[in-house]
């Protein structure tokens, strides 16, 4: 495991999104796992940013998206696909064909898993996975005591998951209770895996998580057991692993 340290969020997206580069530009037509949340924002913006200099294509790359709100339809402001379409598809060279993000509005749980599993299956699995990390230590909507054998799986948000996102809903709106999520068991058959953290308020889990036992109960724990993982914090956010 590497860990990688900006001095703040700038630099570590910056850094994030260099192994992204760096990657599209070894293989043109390679499957990206990416993530949502706020911690990515910044290294979508400089992606796009290279990209409008000339730099990136990511005309021949495809993606797969870790997880969606079960209930949400594409158009909704909060749901997954809208924020990648917004954060990043549209705002570059790609062929929105060769997104994928789990289909939140199919009702049939059994059925929108099994059908994002045969995507990533056809694909061929994914060559460089971007993830972000919840309070809890979920990745994707992997929340704590989730089997690491899992794959794509319709799960129950923890209180704190929802709570945490409901910053992005206004009003009165709920935020979801249900998602659908790809799993432990798929993210680690990934062939690299890039994980960016941020904030202060991320210090305490990235220690559980990265310098703890490997244990269901921190999902991203496992991620020590990958054998080509960078993580990618700024000061505040590995201040405990690095003191
Ligand atoms: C959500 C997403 C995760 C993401 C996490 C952290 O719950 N499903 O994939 O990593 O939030 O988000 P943030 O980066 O906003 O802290």
């Amino acid at each position: 495991m590497k860990i990688v340290c900006g001095k703040d969020y700038k630099e570590m997206s910056r850094k994030a999104a260099n192994i992204i580069s760096a990657q599209i530009i070894l293989k043109e037509n390679c499957v990206l796992g990416l993530a949502t949340g706020s911690t990515p924002i910044g290294t979508y913006d400089q992606l796009v940013e290279w990209y409008e200099k000339g730099d990136l294509d990511f005309s021949q790359v495809s993606t797969l998206n870790l997880d969606e709100y079960r209930g949400l339809a594409a158009d909704h402001p909060q749901s997954y696909r809208y924020f990648m379409n917004n954060q990043l598809f549209k705002r570059v060279n790609i062929d929105i064909s060769r997104t994928h993000v789990p289909d939140g509005l199919e009702p049939d749980a059994d059925k929108a898993c099994a059908d994002y599993n045969n995507i990533i299956h056809e694909m061929g699995g994914i060559d460089l996975q971007l993830l972000g990390l919840g309070h809890n230590g979920h990745i994707g909507f992997n929340e704590p005591g989730i089997a690491f054998e899992t794959e794509t799986h319709c799960v129950d948000l923890t209180e704190t998951t929802m709570k945490a996102n409901k910053r992005f809903f206004e009003g009165d709106e709920q935020v979801p209770s249900q998602a659908y999520t790809m799993g432990i068991k798929t993210i680690m058959q990934a062939k690299k895996i890039l994980v960016v953290v941020s904030g202060e308020d991320k210090a305490d889990i990235v220690k559980r998580a990265f310098a703890g036992p490997v244990t269901p109960e921190v999902p991203a724990s496992v991620l020590q057991l990958h054998n080509d993982v960078t993580i990618i914090g700024d000061e505040a956010a590995l201040s405990k692993i690095l003191a």
